[in-house]
Formats: C-alpha cells, sequence, structure tokens
C-alpha cells in the first residue's frame, strides 16, 4: 500500500483550482518517489519519477509565470527568481541521483519542505492580487490539467 509521505490540505490552496490541481501533481510526483525509493526500494524507477518531478516543476512554473505576465504582477521578478533557484536545486538532486546517489530522506525531506514552504511564502501571495485584477471565481474553479497528469 502507498503511504502519503507529504499531503495535500485546504491551508495550501492558492484559490486557483488549476494551480491546486498542478500542486497536487508535485504532491503526488513527491510520494510516487518516496514510495518507489523507500517501499519499493526500486531505485531506477524511483530516478524516473525524480526526472518527471523535474519536467513537471518546470512546466507548473512556467505556467505561473504567464499568469504573472498577463497579469502584470509586481512580485514578478523575485518569484521567477525563486523559482529558477528550485528549478536548478532539484535538476542538481536529479543529477546526483544518475550518477549513483542514493535517494534518501534527507533528499525526500528537502523537498516536501522546498515545495510547501514555497506555496505558503511566494505562492499564496498572488491569491488576493489576482482576484483584485479581476480574475473570474467560476474560472478559477475550473481545472484540466490534474486530469490528465495525475
Ligand atoms: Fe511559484
Amino acid at each position: 500500500m502507498e503511504r502519503e509521505f507529504i499531503s495535500w490540505s485546504d491551508d495550501l490552496s492558492v484559490g486557483i483550482q488549476e494551480l491546486d490541481e498542478q500542486h497536487k501533481v508535485l504532491f503526488n510526483l513527491i510520494n510516487r518517489l518516496f514510495n518507489e525509493a523507500f517501499i519499493m526500494r526500486n531505485a531506477s524507477v524511483a530516478s524516473e519519477v525524480l526526472t518527471e518531478l523535474v519536467q513537471y516543476t518546470i512546466i507548473h512554473f512556467a505556467v505561473e509565470e504567464s499568469l504573472f505576465r498577463i497579469f502584470n504582477y509586481p512580485a514578478y521578478e523575485g518569484h521567477k527568481a525563486q523559482h529558477a533557484e528550485l528549478t536548478s536545486q532539484v535538476m542538481a538532486l536529479k543529477d546526483r541521483v544518475e550518477h549513483g546517489e542514493e535517494i534518501n530522506a534527507e533528499l525526500l525531506s528537502f523537498l516536501r519542505g522546498w515545495l510547501k514552504k514555497h506555496i505558503v511564502q511566494e505562492d499564496k501571495r498572488y491569491t488576493g492580487f489576482f482576484a483584485e485584477k479581476g480574475m473570474q471565481k467560476n474560472w478559477a474553479k475550473k481545472s484540466w490539467l490534474g486530469k490528465i497528469w495525475k
């Protein structure tokens, strides 16, 4: 049975369902990584999941950044710099794992802290801004991406 290493809760919502769904995909990938590395002990599958995590992180950040540009978000540069740093951190982890380093508890804890902290400290700041800019509540509740990428 799958174990939950990182869990999403309503207090992590950024008020836009599409982005919440994408965050849940990232949580799901970290949980899969945990399960493959520690429960199934399948290092090669775990490494593939880590690659998927890198790819999906890049996609998700690009979606957020495009919304920032469309809405002329004042904290754009700072948030984008955070994304760049997070991306390079997770890519460096992937490289280390591909060069034979074991996926250990420290690495998994780092990923969990990395994602939760970013959502709470950075992402939650754009919620009010988008609402102020006229984001439609009914559209904020629509989502398609979560359905195709679990
Ligand atoms: Fe972000």
